[in-house]
C-alpha cells in the first residue's frame, strides 16, 4: 500500500486591520454585513473550514468589536494588533510574532473578501505541496470591470512575475485584465524572510504584500497563480462595492434554497440570511426578508411582505401576508399567522390561529386556540416584561387586551372587546365590556321634543 503523505501544517492569516476610509463609517469595515453576517465572519467560517492547524487575525487598536465577533465564531482564533496600518505586507509581518519555529504552509486571506469559497483555497494548498512545487500561489480573477484592483503580469511560461497596484501602474498594466483577489498560499518560512527585507517605495507609501512576488523570484522561488470567478472574489471597500456583493451572495443563497426545494415566486424580492434553513415544498411569495436564525419547516406558504427574524415556523403553516415574526417566535405545525400579525418571544400551538391584526409578545398560546382580531397582549408594565398564556383551544374575541401576567384556561373564551386583567379558568367565559344599552324610539322621541 501507498503511504498517502502528510499534509503540512497550515496557518491561516485573515488581515482586518485596514481603516476601511472609503466606507465613510464608524464601524470597522469588515463588520458590516453580507447577508446577516459580518464579512469578518463569511471569511473566518470559510478559513475554518479549512481545518488549519492555526488562525491568526490581524486587528487594527480599538477593534474590539471585530475581536468579539472572531472569538465569538471561533475562541482559538489569535488575535494580533497592528498598531499602525502601514500595508497589507505590514499587517502580515505583524502575525510572525504567532508563529515563532513555524515551517508549514501560509495562507493569507483579506477580511474584506466574504465570497472566498473553500475550494479553490484547498486547490491552492494541494499546488503548494506538488512535485516541483511553487514557493508562492495567488489567487487571480477576471472581473468584468477590472477597477482598481492590482493587476498581474504574467510570463509567456505562466508564472507570475509580479503584481501591480492600480495607482502603480502604467497605461497599458492598467489595461491588464487578470487581477489579484488578495489571497496567497506560501511556505512561511521563506515568506517571513522575504517580508523583513521589503519597502514601502510605492505611491501610497506602503508596505504591499504583493510586493513579496518578485522578492521571493529574485531568490529562485518560482511563483504563480490560481483563478477563481470573479463572482467569488469580489473585494469590499465601498458601499457601492458591499452592494454588489450582497447581489453576489443573495444570488447564491436562493440557488442554493431553490436547489433544496423551495419555490421563490419571484426570486430576486426574496432576500436570505447565511443561516436561513428551509424544509422542502417550502413557496414564498414576493418581497419577504430573512433576517438571521430563521428556520422554516415544509410544506409552508410564506406570503408576500413578511418580515421574519429568529424564528422557527413548523411544517404546514401559513405566513403572512404583512406578517412580522420577532426573535423567539416559535409557530408549531398547522399553525396560521396572517396579515398584520406581530410576534416574539411566543409559542404558538399546533393548528393556532392568530389572523389578523395583533401583537403576541412573551405568550404561550395553546394548540388549536383562535385568537382574535385586534388581540394585544399588554406584556410590559413600563418596567418588566411578563408572560401571557392563552390555554389550548381558547377563543379570545377580538380586539381583547390581555395584561400579563395572565392565564387563559383551556377552552375558555373571552368576549369581544375586553381588557383581561385576571387569569380565566378552563371552559369559562369572560367579558369585562359595559353592558349594550338599547332605547327604543329614542330618536325619534328626541326629534319630537325639540320641536
Ligand atoms: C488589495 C490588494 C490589491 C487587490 C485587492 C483585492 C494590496 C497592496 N493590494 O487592495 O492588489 O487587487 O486587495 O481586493 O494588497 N489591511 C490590514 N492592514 C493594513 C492594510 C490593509 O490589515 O495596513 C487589510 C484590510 O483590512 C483588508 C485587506 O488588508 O481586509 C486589504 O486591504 P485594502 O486596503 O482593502 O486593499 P485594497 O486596496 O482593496
Ligand atoms: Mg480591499
Amino acid at each position: 500500500m501507498q503511504a498517502t503523505k502528510k499534509r503540512s501544517p497550515l496557518t491561516v492569516i485573515i488581515l482586518a486591520a485596514g481603516k476601511g476610509t472609503r466606507m465613510k463609517s464608524a464601524l470597522p469595515k469588515v463588520m458590516h454585513k453580507i447577508a446577516g453576517r459580518p464579512m469578518i465572519a463569511h471569511v473566518l467560517a470559510t478559513a475554518i473550514s479549512l481545518k488549519p492547524e492555526k488562525i491568526i487575525t490581524v486587528l487594527a487598536p480599538g477593534m474590539e468589536s471585530v475581536e468579539e465577533t472572531v472569538l465569538a465564531l471561533h475562541e482559538d482564533t489569535q488575535i494580533v494588533i497592528q498598531e499602525e496600518q502601514l500595508g497589507t505586507g505590514h499587517a502580515v509581518r505583524c502575525a510572525e510574532v504567532q508563529l515563532k519555529g513555524f515551517d508549514g504552509n501560509l495562507l493569507i486571506l483579506y477580511g474584506d473578501t466574504p465570497l472566498l469559497q473553500r475550494d479553490i483555497l484547498q486547490f491552492m494548498l494541494k499546488q503548494l505541496e506538488v512535485k516541483k512545487q511553487p514557493g508562492l500561489v495567488v489567487l487571480g480573477m477576471r472581473p468584468d470591470d477590472p477597477g482598481h484592483y492590482g493587476r498581474m503580469v504574467v510570463n509567456e511560461k505562466g508564472g507570475l512575475e509580479r503584481i501591480v497596484e492600480y495607482v502603480d501602474a502604467t497605461a497599458s498594466e492598467k489595461k491588464i485584465r487578470l487581477c489579484n483577489s488578495g489571497v496567497i498560499a506560501a511556505r512561511a518560512k521563506p515568506l517571513f524572510s522575504l517580508l523583513a527585507k521589503m519597502k514601502n517605495n510605492n505611491a501610497k507609501g506602503e508596505y504591499y504584500i504583493t510586493d513579496i512576488v518578485p522578492a521571493a523570484r529574485s531568490v529562485g522561488i518560482s511563483c504563480t497563480y490560481a483563478e477563481a470567478p470573479a463572482h467569488n472574489l469580489a473585494g469590499v471597500n465601498s458601499r457601492e462595492q458591499l452592494a454588489k456583493a450582497e447581489h453576489i451572495m443573495q444570488d447564491r443563497l436562493r440557488r442554493h434554497a431553490m436547489a433544496e426545494g423551495v419555490t421563490l415566486v419571484e426570486p430576486e424580492s426574496v432576500h436570505l440570511s447565511y443561516d436561513t434553513r428551509f424544509g422542502r415544498d417550502v413557496v414564498i411569495q414576493p418581497n419577504v426578508f430573512f433576517a438571521p436564525s430563521v428556520r422554516v419547516g415544509s410544506n409552508v406558504e410564506i406570503r408576500s411582505f413578511c418580515h421574519l427574524a429568529g424564528a422557527s415556523i413548523g411544517d404546514h403553516t401559513v405566513i403572512g401576508p404583512f406578517a412580522r415574526l420577532r426573535p423567539g417566535a416559535e409557530v408549531e405545525s398547522g399553525a396560521r399567522i396572517g396579515n398584520f400579525v406581530e410576534i416574539k418571544q411566543a409559542n404558538i400551538g399546533k393548528d393556532a390561529r392568530i389572523n389578523h391584526l395583533s401583537y403576541i409578545g412573551d405568550a404561550t398560546v395553546g394548540k388549536n386556540a383562535n385568537v382574535g382580531a385586534g388581540t394585544i397582549t399588554c406584556n410590559y408594565d413600563g418596567r418588566k416584561k411578563h408572560r401571557t398564556v392563552i390555554g389550548e383551544g381558547a377563543f379570545i374575541g377580538s380586539n381583547t387586551a390581555l395584561v400579563a401576567p395572565v392565564t387563559i384556561g383551556k377552552h375558555a373564551t373571552v368576549g369581544a372587546g375586553s381588557t383581561i386583567t385576571d387569569d380565566v379558568e378552563d371552559n369559562a367565559l369572560a367579558l369585562t365590556r359595559p353592558l349594550m344599552v338599547k332605547k327604543k324610539g329614542w330618536v325619534k322621541k328626541g326629534s319630537e321634543k325639540k320641536k
